[in-house]
């Protein structure tokens, strides 16, 4: 049974999960309207792997005999000047989402919550992942200084990307 602080931290999270679902499915339609399908499909793709890292908490709370409380997600930006500024806002809302479960897992520390503390052993390797790709991204943009061909070339890579649940693992 997950007690009440937990349970609440958790769905906490879910909400900072969605949010940040909401948020790249905001930058895939940017990304869209520049014409840039590639880095829309990047960020589409990232979209999904948010709701995967929402339903895996999701999962969690019900297999522990808690209760998921869905709550609003405010609302997201919908505007970038330029693909640099949307991969330094993904690079900064991933470090952001790393400083959340770093605090979950002190928390399920503190309340001596081993279950807990095991799941977000998951999210913890996810984080570095997250950060790695976005800061990947950043680079090759900044490298680019706004060389055309260039971003045509990366968009066509970003096309690439495709969806696999990691949340399994
Ligand atoms: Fe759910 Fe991008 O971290």
């Amino acid at each position: 049974m997950l007690n009440k602080k937990i349970e609440k931290e958790l769905n906490d999270q879910i909400n900072a999960e969605y949010w940040s679902a909401y948020f790249y499915l905001s930058m895939a339609a940017y990304f869209e309207s520049e014409n840039l399908p590639g880095f829309a499909n990047w960020m589409r793709i990232q979209y999904q792997e948010e709701i995967s890292h929402v339903m895996k908490f999701f999962d969690y709370i019900n297999e522990r005999g808690g209760r998921v409380i869905l709550k609003p997600i405010d609302a997201v930006k919908a505007e970038w000047n330029d693909p640099i500024e949307a991969f330094e806002d993904t690079y900064k809302h991933e470090q952001k989402v790393t400083e959340l479960i770093n605090n979950l897992v002190n928390i399920s520390f503190e309340e001596k919550d081993h279950a807990t503390y095991n799941i977000l052993q998951w999210y913890v390797a996810e984080q570095v992942e997250e950060e790695a790709a976005a800061d990947s991204i950043l680079q090759q943009l900044k490298m680019l200084e706004g060389n055309k061909h260039g971003l045509l070339m990366l968009d066509r890579e970003l096309k690439q990307r495709t969806f696999t649940d990691e949340t399994a693992k």
